[in-house]
């Protein structure tokens, strides 16, 4: 096995010759010629003029290949009380079918189609019948509520919509279509169709002329052919949290990410064509684009998507119950996941239940992962446990630890070492690379490898302001940490207004213009409050408008209806306290950092700039009570 200090001294000494010889991993219709560049987008394109299509590499080239047979997909529904195994053949099928009753409502290479589905196979197959077409699919989380989903189809301007009737949750049937028709209501841009997924816990009212039932659509359509595309051309969409109102949206492109996406199962996850893996995140997000979906197949391998909760369907064995039963190789899931189970059977006795003999490791990204987690659940495992830091942006690994190069040591609370493509330092804001130990901006040596976001939809501007202006030559992850002296990575936080609640990346100042919109609200910051679970919560502190009077209680609970009604219950935005003033600097910059620490029982230094002391113990009393 090569190693992973002369993989990554391979990629360093010659970078093109490295992503060329990962580009044979591919089934390309015109092969790459140019590999990079630099002339393109705002800081270059790789693979220029070559040209391939995605659901091919998924699907069309492992079944030419003789493995038809073999399982693509385990759909293991707790939720839904359904196991159903599709084979790549069987996958295949129906992709072109629905890829075929998409342009029976003429989409067409180019057209974007957004899709709002829970953790059902048709997702999937969504996806790769907008990939079949050269279609650009822009998949919503099924947490948010309809402005939210109002937001993305404006930015997007989808031809076309393919939504679920309803999503499962514990305890309560999220009814999709009304939410879709309130945020197609709210929308200037009207998509001219929609196809509409029944499943058997609630059927949606239909629309006649508009809505067409998506399995009678998927049966009436002819089986579509694979749309050569090139490969730069835009593969999806990915909306996410930045530090404005409006979404970013990520663009991922058709080339660079199938060879990223096929090399990193081979070094990172170290699994093989015919091997089965479960990356246990959602669809909506970019692990569950990249591993549940994309990477899985590209790479011929058997991918699990799981539609329940590591806890509760139906106990904290969830996990371990799914790992034996499809004798998955891998485990990927999020932190605040393991901390649920961690919660709930801490001395290890479900997870001694289940024979874990074919698991090899388990994976962890979406958050930092705090080290008790990371030790706990290596003692109860004894298996590498892999926390690998990636964002929206990249989708896919950043830093990590190599199943496939040998493992560097396990450190728990670091994110491992840059995945060959990366040049990860940490910068002080003055922009000077930092020594090894100093914390600092994390920044990424440009350019960015390939499958990350070449830019935003339609905002190149946005892109440019957004990650590269402020360290020129280096794309600002908005991340802060630091890298060793061994060259492991360490992501200690943000240092702009996103959080993280459960694995979900949400913008604080999204939520504080939602309660900012509160007729009683004269200001408010949102502040993270650490959290057992969920890492972190969003907290709403807020001043009323001079003159109100009504019962701070009564308006608190408006806030956090306001927030789920707007936002939708991913913030996961439970409490506000009503305060008398917030603390400022002299310059009038509210003094969040300062909040947060007290809010966590901290007690922070009274910063220099202050514009009144008192301001802040005002605040702790208000804690205290
Ligand atoms: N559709 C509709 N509503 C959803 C939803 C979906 N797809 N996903 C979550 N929600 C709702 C939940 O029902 C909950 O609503 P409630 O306020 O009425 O209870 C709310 O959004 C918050 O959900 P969640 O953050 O999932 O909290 P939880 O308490 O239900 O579960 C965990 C906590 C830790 C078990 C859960 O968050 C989890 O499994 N997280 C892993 C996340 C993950 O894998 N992220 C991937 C990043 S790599
Ligand atoms: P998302 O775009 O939703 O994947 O969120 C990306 C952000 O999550 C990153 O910028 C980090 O702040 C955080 N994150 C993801 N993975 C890790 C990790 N392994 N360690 C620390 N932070 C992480």
């Amino acid at each position: 096995m090569a190693d992973y200090a002369s993989v990554y001294g391979q990629w360093r000494n010659a970078p093109e010759a490295y992503w060329a010889d990962c580009a044979r991993l591919i089934d390309w219709d015109v092969a790459p010629e140019q590999i990079f560049d630099p002339s393109s987008g705002p800081y270059g394109a790789w693979f220029s003029g070559a040209r391939l299509n995605t659901s091919y590499n998924c699907l069309d080239r492992h079944v030419k290949a003789g493995h038809g047979a073999r399982t693509a997909l385990i759909w293991d529904s707790p939720m839904a009380g359904r196991l159903e195994h599709i084979s790549y053949a069987q996958a295949l099928a129906r992709v072109e079918k629905i890829a075929g009753a998409l342009k029976t409502l003429g989409v067409e290479k180019g057209d974007r189609v957004v899709v709002y589905m829970p953790m059902v196979p048709e997702a999937a197959f969504a996806m790769l019948a907008c990939a079949r077409l050269g279609a650009i699919h822009s998949m919503v989380f099924g947490g948010f509520a309809a402005p939210e989903l109002s937001a993305r189809i404006n930015d997007a301007r989808p031809k076309v919509i393919i939504a679920a009737s309803c999503g499962l949750e514990p305890g309560r049937v999220v009814e999709y279509k009304p939410i879709l028709d309130m945020a197609i209501g709210l929308s200037t841009h009207k998509p001219a169709a929609c196809l509409i997924f029944q499943r058997e816990a609630c059927r949606a009212d239909m629309k006649p002329g508009f809505d067409h039932d998506f399995l009678e659509a998927e049966a009436a359509a002819a089986p579509a052919a694979p749309v050569s595309v090139l490969a730069t051309d835009p593969l999806y969409i990915l909306y996410t949290s930045g530090t404005t109102g409006r979404p970013k949206g990520v663009v991922r492109d058709n080339g660079g990410h199938a060879v990223a996406l096929t090399q990193s199962i081979k070094i990172v996850f170290g699994v093989e064509a015919g091997e089965t893996m479960w990356a246990a995140a959602d669809v909506g997000w970019a692990v569950g684009h990249s591993y549940i979906v994309y990477a899985p197949l590209l790479a011929g391998v058997t991918a699990i998507m799981y539609e329940g909760k590591p806890v509760g369907t139906p106990d904290a064995g969830a996990f371990w119950r799914v790992m034996e039963q499809h004798g998955a190789k891998i485990l990927f899931t999020a932190p605040t996941a393991l901390r649920a189970i961690k919660q709930q059977d801490f001395d290890g006795t479900l997870l001694k239940k289940y024979d874990l003999s074919k698991m090899q490791a388990l994976f962890l990204a979406g958050e930092r992962c705090d080290p008790p987690t990371a030790t706990w659940i290596q003692e109860r495992l004894q298996k590498p446990v892999i926390d690998n830091w990636w964002q929206t942006e990249t989708g896919w690994p950043i830093t990590a630890r190599f199943r496939g190069l040998g493992l560097t040591p396990f450190k728990p609370g670091s994110g491992g070492r840059p995945c060959p493509g990366y040049d990860v330092r940490a910068i002080s804001d003055a922009g000077e690379v930092l020594s090894p130990g100093e914390t600092g901006n994390l920044a990424i040596k440009l350019p960015l490898p390939p499958g990350c976001a070449p830019t935003l939809w339609e905002n190149e501007e946005g892109y440019r302001e957004a990650y590269l202006k402020t360290f020129p030559g280096w794309y600002k992850t908005g991340d802060a940490g630091l890298v060793d002296e061994d060259g492991d990575v360490w992501v200690m936080g943000r240092t702009d207004d996103v959080i993280n609640v459960a694995g979900h990346r949400l913008s604080t100042g999204v939520m504080e213009e939602v309660l900012a919109g509160h007729p009683d609200i004269a200001e408010c910051a949102v502040i993270a409050r650490a959290d057992g679970v969920k890492g972190e919560i969003p907290f709403g502190l807020v001043v009323l408008k001079a003159g109100v009077t009504r019962d701070a209680d009564i308006i608190q609970k408006e806030l956090v209806a306001l927030v789920r009604e707007k936002i939708g219950p991913v913030a996961a935005f439970k409490d506000a306290l009503v305060v008398p003033r917030l603390p400022k600097t002299r310059s009038g910059k509210i003094l969040r950092a300062t909040m947060r620490k007290i809010a966590n029982g901290e007690t922070p230094a009274v910063p220099a700039t202050i514009e009144d002391p008192a301001v802040l113990d005002q605040i702790k009393d208000a804690f205290a009570s």
